[in-house]
């Protein structure tokens, strides 16, 4: 048995902030924001909006376009670093927005690669026969982990979700996936307090990133992952029709693409509007070109993500 991809969703919050914005807040231009990253804009979350409400609305668009009772769903996994409580974890706040109490459901935390783990994991139990139907989502509300006044971070994410419900099939669907981590460079990109290791007084738990480091070890990691995924499935030139990268930095994505011999117009792009939402920029991304039409059933896709931990992942898929 595999699992296929019968729905997607997605879900940004209303609020808009510009990089014009950004300039007033921070010693930060336009210019050098679209020029080092390709970001423009990225949305906000309200006040009163929590990962998992980002989570539910997505799922509920990914439901209506399976076009399946949200009872039919038997596991939800969602990938986030930004949950909305230490307990219970979002999928099963979405669980029970959802009205489906009963199935498992659980969260991965394991920073802008969570939806691929997330993807990964829910193809692993379709394919030893334990869930048919899983509800797969990344969500994440990173502005809340922003220093903004730091201008080296906060100038780079945003927040939202997507969704994915994946069905059994006799056919793949999701091909061949690919995960790894490395503890060591922990240093490198991290929220260096939370729960357990609580912030000093006065402080508030913010992310950090050494940006210029965490770049290289992205390209050099990603560029070795891809070329795994190639060999691994004997892939010819030309055989991939979509890259689906995670939407950390055009120049990355670009270094990528460049190693898959795929060219820019087959590579989705939101990172202009979006920005970094980690988890939940790949499976936005899946959403936005499946939407918008350019992803056609029969495709063959390839998604990828990097971030803290470091994590990373690749998940190779017939849409
Ligand atoms: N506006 C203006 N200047 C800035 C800004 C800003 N917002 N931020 C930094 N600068 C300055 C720096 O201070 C530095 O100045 P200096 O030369 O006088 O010292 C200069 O710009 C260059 O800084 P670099 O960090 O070398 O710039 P770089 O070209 O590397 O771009 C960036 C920085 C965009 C952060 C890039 O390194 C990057 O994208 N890194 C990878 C991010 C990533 O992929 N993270 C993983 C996923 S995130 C997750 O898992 C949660």
């Amino acid at each position: 048995m595999y699992s296929r991809i019968i729905g997607t969703g997605r879900y940004l919050p209303k609020r808009v902030l510009t990089n014009f914005e950004l300039e007033k807040m921070v010693d930060t231009s336009d210019e050098w924001i679209k020029t080092r990253t390709g970001i423009s804009e990225r949305h906000i979350a309200a006040d009163d909006e929590t990962t998992s409400d980002l989570a539910f609305h997505a799922a509920k668009q990914a439901i209506a376009t399976a076009e399946i009772a949200a009872e039919t769903i038997d596991m939800i996994i969602v990938g986030t670093t930004t949950p909305d409580l230490v307990f219970p974890n979002v999928a099963c706040l979405v669980q029970e927005r959802l009205g489906i109490a009963g199935c498992p459901a659980f969260s991965v935390e394991t920073a802008c690669s969570g939806f691929i783990y997330a993807l990964t994991i829910a193809d692993q139990f379709v394919r030893t026969g334990f869930a048919r139907r899983p509800l797969v989502i990344g969500a994440e509300t990173m502005s809340r982990i922003i220093d903004w006044t730091d201008r080296e971070t906060c100038v780079l994410f945003g927040d939202g979700a997507g969704a994915v419900i994946l069905d059994a099939a006799e056919q793949p669907g999701i091909i061949y996936s690919s995960l790894g981590a490395d503890g060591r460079y922990r240093k490198l990109l991290e929220a260096d307090s939370g729960i357990s290791k609580a912030p000093g007084q006065g402080e508030k738990t913010a992310l950090r990133m050494k940006g210029n480091e965490v770049f290289k070890v992205a390209v050099r990691t990603l560029e070795s992952m891809v070329d795994d995924v190639i060999e691994k499935n004997d892939l010819a030139q030309g055989e991939i029709d979509w890259f689906v990268p995670h939407q950390a930095n055009l120049r990355i994505i670009a270094a990528t693409a460049k190693r898959l011999n795929i060219p820019m117009e087959r590579v989705v792009l939101t990172v202009a509007e979006h920005g970094n939402t980690s988890a939940a920029s790949v499976p936005m991304a899946l959403d936005t070109a499946i939407r918008d039409g350019r992803i056609q059933r029969g495709d063959l896709l390839l998604l990828e993500a990097f971030g803290g931990g470091f994590t990373w992942g690749a998940s190779l898929i017939r849409y």
